[in-house]
């Protein structure tokens, strides 16, 4: 029988994960459908128990909805636990286990596709929204010199690094106390891009070598990371590398296989 799995969301049409988990399912000739779940705004959890009980294996949850996935889930990982966010909910039996990939993505692409070490390195997150604490604990484990986060308003990033402060060292900083400050990685998770601003970078924040990485793809990754190498940023890279690794992460949590994640980066990036 077909395993069944989709992504749900509002709105939803736009998504890569179908292609991307065809491209995983054909590398180990997987039985499986991935398909696009539009859920109304005030129909999540309605949508999610009618495509469970349709048989459905599993769901990755985007906008606007992590936040009630993270609530419907009985069952959490701590990563999911502490970004108060799910993006991949797994059935499994009568308990609705619910995991956050977002982070594994974006330390799996920094790592190994980049070619980045994190451990060691002062990194510098723009953002304390919930792009920005669906990172911390992963990028925490991989034991950074420094992680800082700023913010425009300064208070949020403060309550995010005092409450991920008891599982590494992370501290916060406004934005104007950053000059003189220089980063190895500086990481955008800020929507600032959609209204067509910019975080208020000094001069001088990225380190010789430095690496820019924005969390979204394409376009809209491209006026930071102009500005940021405008900063003197050395090596720059999108979010595309991310939604692969995060797909591949949750993949790895339903069916327990690793796919191969650098063929399907390859072939997203030719297309566009
Ligand atoms: P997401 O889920 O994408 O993180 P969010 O929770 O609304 O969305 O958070 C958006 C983040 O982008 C916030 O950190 C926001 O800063 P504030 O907390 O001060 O609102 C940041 N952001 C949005 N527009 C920005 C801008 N023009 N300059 C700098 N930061 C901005």
């Amino acid at each position: 029988m077909t395993d069944r799995y989709a992504v749900v969301g509002n709105p939803v049409a736009h998504s890569l994960s179908p292609q991307i988990h065809a491209a995983f399912a054909s590398q180990s000739g997987a039985d499986l459908e991935y398909t696009r779940l539009l859920a109304p705004l005030d129909g999540f959890a309605a949508s999610v128990a009618a495509f469970r009980a349709a048989g459905g294996c599993g769901l990755n949850v985007t906008l606007p909805f992590k936040l009630e996935a993270w609530r419907l889930a009985t069952r959490r990982s701590e990563r999911a636990e502490q970004a108060e966010a799910v993006n991949t909910l797994h059935f499994d039996g009568v308990q609705i286990f619910g995991d956050n990939t977002d982070g594994a993505g974006l330390t799996r692409d920094i790592e190994l596709n980049l070619g980045r070490a994190i451990g060691g390195k002062r990194v510098l997150l723009l953002g304390a929204g919930g792009a920005a604490r669906g990172v911390m604990l992963p990028l925490i484990e991989r034991k950074p010199a420094a992680l800082v986060v700023a913010n425009r308003s300064p208070d949020k990033a403060l309550q995010l690094a005092q409450h991920f402060s008891r599982w590494g060292d992370c501290s916060a900083q406004p934005y104007a106390a950053l000059g003189g400050m220089a980063f190895d990685i500086v990481i955008n998770a800020t929507s600032a891009s959609v209204a067509g601003a910019l975080p208020p970078l000094p001069a001088g924040v990225f380190a010789a070598g430095g690496l820019a990485y924005d969390m979204m793809y394409g376009e809209k990754a491209a006026l930071f990371l102009d500005f940021a190498r405008q900063l003197g940023a050395a090596q720059t890279a999108d979010g595309l590398g991310m939604l692969v690794e995060q797909a591949a992460e949750s993949f790895f949590v339903w069916r327990g296989v690793r796919p191969q994640t650098a063929p399907v980066i390859a072939a997203l990036r030719e297309k566009r």
